[in-house]
């Protein structure tokens, strides 16, 4: 329970947070006032249910917020529900990690109002306690990025925002930062290249390396797909598919964010983090359906269809990743309409080989509440990519169905043989929730932190 450190603290108006089981308890010794008042709504702890208590003064004097059977991250739905002020937790379950409750308090707090004029009332602050603070702000700093980097606008957020983004990571960090454009682009990173070169050339495709840490420390590399905005491609997508593809950079923003939360808090781990960046552009030297691309990986690639570019700038980063012998390699893509379809928008698919990483990835999972799913990679269907002209293609034949699976499985052909991750992210809220707003939101990075902090702390 975070303790009033300060006098102001103290002031702080106080919160209960309570289970079903712990309220029944509660409402026995509460004031009359407090109990009818829940009575009158019919409160009953249940997950995200919120109790005002207000003084005779109508001031708020104290809060108590029902957690159902869920764990701290439903804190995230409070802080929309209370005005501005300074609050305090004075109770709250056994099992409750503070930490994680003053995560999910930042997390809930998050707003995107930058192009707004006005930008409404200051968000309530929760009286920090007396745990380790550095752990859950860096976390919380990191998935503020990624979600203002997803919610910017294209037109913000090209290719040399994005550079600008990782080149300001690099120096807070004293990271090094390499990134590779032009000749140097077509020769080392063809496919890269092919996917983004239809873009203006203030635009222009490239690929952000971003290195850390010491030489005697195991490596980590982290890839993002970093489609600026996804047009499609010549294969233009309809106009409802690609109202949102501002996002499509989101493995991008996700690998910076991860890699920030990994620097922040100097893990001893050496960190790669690859990000082709690149915008799908429609333009008279787009790549076209049909044409065959070379690749870093010297496999050459049929473009069935210029929609699936995610897989392309991926095929050469993992290369390049691969090249580097990492002990472990994450990926994280916008990739697939098709995870959506397996699993919805908040559970994020991944796939990976490795049993005892897919164990420890489950595992942070739910002790983050980070959902994820582990998906098969299922070899049956790898046939689907093979090409009649080139390599294997982009676009697996239509009997495979599992849109997801097959993009693990190109993947696959050029991802490290060591251990590796990949992740089918949505980085984005659907659908508007107290302490959940519609638009970006981080995905699988807390818990893909949380086992690299098992592992390696
Ligand atoms: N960026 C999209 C995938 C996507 C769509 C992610 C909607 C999140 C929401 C990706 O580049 C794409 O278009 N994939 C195609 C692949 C297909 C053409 C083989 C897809 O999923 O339809
Ligand atoms: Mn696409
Ligand atoms: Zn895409």
């Amino acid at each position: 329970m975070p303790l009033a450190k300060t006098a102001a603290d103290q002031r702080a108006i106080p919160i209960s947070l309570l289970r079903p089981a712990a309220w029944a308890q509660f409402a026995r010794t509460a004031p009359a006032r407090l109990r009818n008042t829940a009575a009158t709504v019919q409160f009953s702890a249940k997950a995200g249910q919120c109790l005002c208590l207000w003084d005779s003064q109508g001031r708020l004097e104290r809060v108590v917020y029902g957690l159902g059977e869920t764990g701290a991250m439903s804190v995230r739905g409070l802080p929309g529900r209370l005005p501005a002020g300074e609050y305090r937790i004075v109770e709250a379950p056994a099992d409750f990690d503070d930490g994680q409750g003053a995560l999910a308090w930042a997390l809930g707090t998050y707003r995107f109002d930058r192009y707004k004029r006005e930008s409404g009332e200051p968000p309530p602050r929760l009286a920090a306690g007396d745990g380790d603070d550095a752990a859950w702000t860096a976390v919380a700093k990191a998935c503020a990025m990624a979600r203002d980097m997803v919610n910017a606008p294209a037109n913000d957020m090209g290719p040399s925002d994005i550079e600008t983004i990782a080149a300001g990571l690099a120096k807070a960090h004293g990271a090094a930062l390499s990134v590779t454009r032009g000749a140097a682009l077509i020769e080392g990173y063809p496919a890269v290249h092919a996917v983004g070169r239809a873009a203006t050339s203030k635009r222009a495709p490239r690929m952000i390396e971003m290195s850390w840490g010491k030489t005697n420390h195991p490596l980590i590399a982290v890839v993002g797909k970093g489609v600026v905005f996804d047009t499609g491609g010549l294969d233009l997508k309809p106009s409802a598919g690609m109202r949102w593809m501002k996002k499509d950079m989101g493995g991008a923003a996700h690998a910076l964010a991860l890699a920030q939360m990994i620097m922040a808090s100097a893990l001893p781990v050496r960190l790669c983090v690859l990000a082709p960046v690149v915008e799908n552009a429609v333009a008279g030297d787009a790549m076209r359906p049909g044409d065959i691309l070379a690749s870093r990986k010297g496999l050459s690639i049929e473009v069935g269809n210029t929609d699936a570019e995610g897989r392309l700038v991926l095929a050469d980063a993992l290369t390049r990743a691969a090249e580097l012998e990492p002990a472990l390699t994450i990926d994280l893509a916008t990739l697939t309409g098709a995870a959506r379809v397996a699993l919805g928008p908040d559970v994020v698919p991944f796939y990976t080989d490795d049993d005892g990483l897919a164990e420890d990835l489950a595992a942070a999972s739910r002790a983050v509440e980070d959902p994820l799913w582990r998906m098969p990679m299922w070899a049956g269907y790898d046939p689907a990519l093979d090409s009649d002209v080139a390599d294997l293609k982009n676009d697996p034949d239509p009997w495979s169905q599992a849109g997801s699976v097959t993009a693990a499985l190109f993947l696959k052909r050029f991802a490290p043989t060591g251990p590796w991750a990949h992740f089918d992210i949505f980085a984005w809220n659907a659908r508007a929730r107290p302490g959940w707003p519609q638009g970006a939101e981080a995905q699988a990075i807390r818990a893909v932190f949380a086992m690299l902090k098992a592992r390696y702390r």
